[in-house]
């Protein structure tokens, strides 16, 4: 079967994705700005990492979708139908995975600040793991759980401290990130596991940043994980399980034809760092599988030519997609309906903030007023960090 292209134009001139005709479904007269999802799209990207994946693991893994990424309770339910597990980081999320679904045997809950009740409904729902990330959080699981009567796996996360060369804002292994247990503090965590029957210390993890193109540093940090795992081992803990964490990106320049590229790299590591290591791997990818499967549906307002700039103004701003104002992550940008000629111009949103931006000095194709973008590679990070900011409604969410 030839797989669809992620975005291309009909004869009709409506830009089809994967196949489907945005343009088509936009005539509602109640418009407010939309996600779209492609239901097709996730399934066979799944497919595609899982595939490769197994190819790079013969002896098995197991995935859990870094929820973070996109928590529409429709996707999780897909996921759990195709035997996903769920990586979490709050009991909102949590309790998401679990309404979808999600077997409590397949969450791993991260995050460096897990409140009482948090840690709580976590050993009460007897999770697959806590991945912790300091000596406190280490006590205060160990406290609940003896108030609970219940034992429950952890797993250290360690800070390898390798620059991920990645934005600053979503790197995580480097000394100075807040994430992971320092190596000089694993002795600490380990005695108090050891005086505690209710934890079990079931392996390590690692995840050293979002967005990596370059699989340098977490080469290195797999092998600074693996030697800590054995020197663990030797301190007579049984570690059944390595996390890897998630991090895998996307060229968010290019089409999603160049992703399988990307996982090949990824995999080529992967099997050159753990064949034949003697544990569970289990990965937390969030960007890969679902980015490339959402677009963020906007309408343009007003179309104003200053003697220095053109600005599409749209209805929908860093209030619903907030990564090129906080990171100045670069979507292409597509009309919904393509017109002859190009114009270049910002596009940009209605909140009262000049980093309020979608795209910068852009050519694109010619644009009117009332007509529709479709801004690209949004269904990683887009709905799931939407502010209320300017009281502005949230979009919707659709499933193509
Ligand atoms: N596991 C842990 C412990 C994480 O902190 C993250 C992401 C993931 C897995 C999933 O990473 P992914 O495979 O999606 O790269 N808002 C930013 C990304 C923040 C990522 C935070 N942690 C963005 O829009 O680029």
């Amino acid at each position: 079967m030839i797989q669809p292209q992620q975005f291309s134009y009909s004869d009709k001139n409506e830009l089809l994705f994967f196949g489907e005709s945005l343009h088509q479904k936009l005539s509602s007269t109640e418009w407010q700005p939309v996600y779209f999802y492609s239901k097709k799209a996730v399934l066979e990207r799944l497919k595609m990492y899982l595939g490769k994946m197994s190819e790079a693991l013969p002896q098995g893994f197991q995935a859990h979708y870094a929820v973070k990424a996109n928590s529409n309770p429709e996707l999780l339910k897909l996921y759990a139908s195709q035997g996903m597990g769920a990586d979490v980081v709050s009991g909102g999320e949590l309790k998401k995975a679990l309404d979808a679904g999600i077997p409590a045997n397949k969450i791993i809950f991260s995050g460096v600040g897990k409140t009482v009740p948090e840690v709580r409904l976590a050993i009460d729902a007897q999770i697959c793991q806590i991945n912790v990330e300091s000596p406190s959080e280490l006590l205060r699981i160990q406290k609940i759980a003896s108030e609970l009567g219940k034992k429950i796996t952890v797993v250290l996360r360690v800070n390898p401290h390798v620059d991920a060369k990645t934005h600053k804002y979503i790197s995580t292994g480097f000394r100075e990130n807040k994430f992971g247990i320092d190596e000089d503090s694993l002795g600490e965590c380990y005695k108090v596991i050891k005086q505690s029957p209710n934890l079990n210390l079931g392996g390590l993890s690692c995840h050293i940043g979002s967005q990596l193109l370059d699989f340098s540093a977490f080469k290195e940090a797999l092998q600074k994980i693996k030697k800590i795992f054995n020197e663990t081992k030797a301190q007579g803990f049984k570690l059944d399980r390595l996390d890897i964490g998630g991090g895998l990106g996307i060229v968010y320049t290019e089409d999603a034809s160049s992703d399988l590229k990307v996982l090949e790299s990824y995999c080529q590591i992967i099997k050159e760092e753990l064949t034949g290591f003697d544990a569970k791997i289990q990965t937390e990818p969030g960007r890969f599988l679902i980015a490339r499967c959402g677009v963020l549906v906007t309408q343009v307002q007003y179309i104003k030519k200053t003697p220095f700039k053109n600005f599409v103004i749209v209805d929908s701003g860093m209030n619903h997609l907030i990564r090129p104002a906080l990171y100045e992550a670069h979507h292409r940008v597509f009309p919904t309906f393509k017109r002859s000629g190009t114009m270049k111009a910002d596009v940009v949103g209605p909140v009262c903030e000049s980093s309020d931006f979608f795209a910068k000095d852009r050519e694109i194709s010619s644009i009117d007023e009332g007509d529709w973008l479709a801004i690209a590679d949004s269904g990683a990070y887009g709905f799931s960090m939407v502010s209320l900011y300017n009281s502005f409604a949230l979009p919707k969410e659709i499933f193509l």
